[in-house]
């Protein structure tokens, strides 16, 4: 027999401080959500926009309504994209709690079309977001998240890139060349933090998903035949649901994910 001492928190998050960027919708509200019902004490959740069905406050809201949570979710707006806002936002969280355990590099930006017609700007976008913007929300949390771990129970650096990170997804009139080299390029940052921060009690994974339906992935879903054309294309006959993202942000977030 193995013992598997505190197996009853393998998952538990209790006291845990966490902050999700993009969290007001799509894959990082549900990152907040499970962060939440695990037992984090505060998550804070930021985006760019704080008003209306897709911004922060009613993110806020439904995630403060969870049954049974014993935390609580803070809202705060900036523009991740932009490093004085990060600063700022690094500054605003840092008044409120003086250590950060869990830190989600999840907001992304994508552009399609094709490869002559790419605007610049389109690309700059992408690269500033997915790229510049994960190095300084990392960068400007760092001495929180040094403050939070231990050799035990390291802090977390989690970023949300992208299979299109691996693979060559689309190309042609709808293609997606640099959101896929921008995604290429947040693997191999997140494989330098590991290593930068690793001695620091910083660990730093990568998460790549698939498609999973959301406001930045269903216009693409819809030009590449619908959910139901594209769930063909997938070894597992489907698209990702809420549970799956949340899975793995729990499991790389908890106590047992320290190792990796
Ligand atoms: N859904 C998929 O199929 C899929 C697949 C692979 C990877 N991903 C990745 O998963 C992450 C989340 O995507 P999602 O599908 O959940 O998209 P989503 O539903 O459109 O959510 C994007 C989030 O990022 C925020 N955001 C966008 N630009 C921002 C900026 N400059 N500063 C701060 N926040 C910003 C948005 O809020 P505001 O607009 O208010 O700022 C929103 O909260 C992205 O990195 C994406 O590349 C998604």
């Amino acid at each position: 027999m193995s013992e598997l001492p505190n197996f009853d928190n393998f998952f538990d998050l209790s006291g845990k401080v966490a902050l999700v960027t993009g969290g007001s919708r799509g894959l990082g509200l549900h990152t907040a959500t499970v962060f939440l019902r695990a037992g984090a004490k505060t998550v804070f959740i930021t985006a760019r926009k704080a008003e209306g069905t897709q911004g922060i406050n009613q993110a806020v809201d439904k995630s403060n309504a969870l049954p049974g949570i014993k935390g609580k979710a803070i809202g705060i707006a900036a523009n991740v994209a932009q490093e004085k806002e990060v600063q700022r936002l690094a500054q605003q969280v840092s008044d409120i709690e003086p250590k950060l355990h869990i830190l989600v590099a999840n907001a992304g930006a994508t552009w399609g079309g094709p490869f002559e017609t790419t605007p610049d700007w389109a690309n700059q976008k992408v690269l500033d977001l997915n790229v510049r913007g994960v190095f300084n929300v990392v960068r400007s949390f760092t001495p929180l998240l040094e403050a939070a771990g231990t050799p035990q129970d390291p802090a977390r650096v989690i970023v949300v890139s992208s299979t299109a990170g691996v693979n060559v997804p689309h190309v042609g009139e709808h293609g997606t060349i640099m959101y896929s080299a921008s995604k290429a390029a947040a693997h191999h940052l997140a494989r330098n933090l590991a290593v930068e921060l690793g001695p620091r009690n910083i660990t730093t994974n990568t998460v790549a998903p698939g498609f999973f339906p959301s406001k930045l992935a269903n216009g693409l879903i819809e030009i590449l035949g619908g959910e139901e054309d594209l769930k063909k294309t997938n070894p597992r006959g489907r698209l990702g649901l809420p549970e799956d993202i949340a899975g793995v942000m729990l499991f790389l977030a908890s106590p047992v994910a320290g190792y990796m």
